[in-house]
């Protein structure tokens, strides 16, 4: 397999302008050369396969989209290099568009007045797909999703889950080596992003396309991901298998049980009793993640069973979710 993405020593800073408040302030910032810079992406180093799928993840304003900004030619570098398919994506945007789709879940890249499929013609002539290819992808469209309720909506009149699928269609029509998403499925529904995980992970399997997803959402790492790749302050924490990291942090899971009342007080208590561990609660359960290096589950649960009327009880290996968090809170030593 070779290299489709390959960046040496990226780092990216923005000069910004230290604002100051009120209007004099504001008065004098249109005068000021009172700068700092921000260094959105720092000394970044990777690659990516053809045909992988890989999770770029990190908190907000880690440099996710910056570093995607970058792939796409948006943004030049400050310094290092990166290749994109053998191009400088800055220098050669146009031969870099031909190879590669972006969504950003946040905006929709299409024209809001047509129909979608106006919209797949119009992309059809842009990138100059010949016709046979552009109806064998449509073709590979309906036997994937159920495209003929939007196919003639204009994007405007679309719900966000049914823009969402149409970003992503229209991202992959022209058949690029690499499609960039990054959040595609921020604001959907449970269904919508099972079938937006299910487009994409298919989409990747039939056309072998390069996938880079930015998401927040745990249950698309899990769906698509095999390897991860996380940054925070725009530093690189983490580059390996999702699998490698579950086993890094093999030795802890994650105790939950049910307790009658309010659980947000009584994770509230835990929390204190079991200073060593994370407590948390949802609706149901309150969760205690263990260490079993620290102390067995076992021995935890017997703890809190002579001290509580315990309803309910499960044992869970650590998701996916969790690690990443404990990642953002601790790094990889
Ligand atoms: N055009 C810009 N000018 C100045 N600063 C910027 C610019 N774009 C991004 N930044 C800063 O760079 C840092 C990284 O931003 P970026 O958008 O890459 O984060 P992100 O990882 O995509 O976050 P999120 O998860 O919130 O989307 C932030 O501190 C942000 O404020
Ligand atoms: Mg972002």
């Amino acid at each position: 397999m070779g290299k489709i993405i390959e960046i040496k020593n990226v780092t990216k800073e923005f000069k910004v302008l230290n604002r100051r408040e009120g209007l004099k302030g504001s008065l004098k910032d249109l005068f000021s050369r009172d700068y700092k810079i921000v260094r959105a992406v720092d000394n970044v180093t990777m690659s990516i396969e053809q045909g992988e799928i890989v999770g770029y993840l990190g908190p907000n304003g880690a440099g996710k989209s910056t570093t995607i900004k970058m792939m796409t030619g948006v943004l030049e570098p400050t310094s290092g290099e990166i290749l994109v398919d053998g191009n400088i994506p800055y220098k050669n945007r146009a031969k870099n568009a031909e190879n590669i789709g972006v969504v950003f879940g946040q905006r929709s890249q299409l024209w809001w007045a047509l129909p979608l499929i106006e919209s797949f013609k119009l992309l059809r002539d842009i990138y100059q797909i010949p016709q046979e290819n552009y109806e064998q992808m449509l073709e590979l469209y309906k036997s994937l999703v159920d495209i003929e309720p939007i196919l003639h909506k204009p994007v405007r009149q679309m719900s966000l889950g049914q823009r969402t699928l149409s970003d992503i269609l229209a991202a992959f029509l022209h058949d690029p080596k690499i499609v960039f998403l990054d959040e595609p499925t921020i604001g959907l529904d449970v269904s919508m992003k099972a079938k937006i995980r299910t487009l994409i992970h298919e989409l990747n399997r039939r056309r072998n396309t390069t996938v880079i997803l930015t998401t927040h959402d745990m249950g698309d790492v899990d769906a698509l991901c095999r390897r991860i790749v996380i940054i925070d302050k725009g530093k690189m924490l983490y580059n390996n298998d999702i699998e490698h990291l579950k086993g890094f942090f093999g030795s802890y899971r994650t105790l939950k049980i049910r307790l009658d009342g309010d659980l947000e007080q009584w994770a509230q208590q835990l929390a204190q009793e079991l200073p060593d561990f994370s407590v948390s609660a949802d609706d149901e359960w309150i969760s205690v993640l263990v260490d079993e290096e620290k102390a067995k589950v076992i021995d935890v649960l017997a703890g809190l069973q002579k001290k509580y009327r315990i309803r309910d009880m499960q044992l869970e290996e650590i998701s996916t979710e969790e690690v990443i968090k404990k990642i953002y809170e601790e790094g990889v030593q």
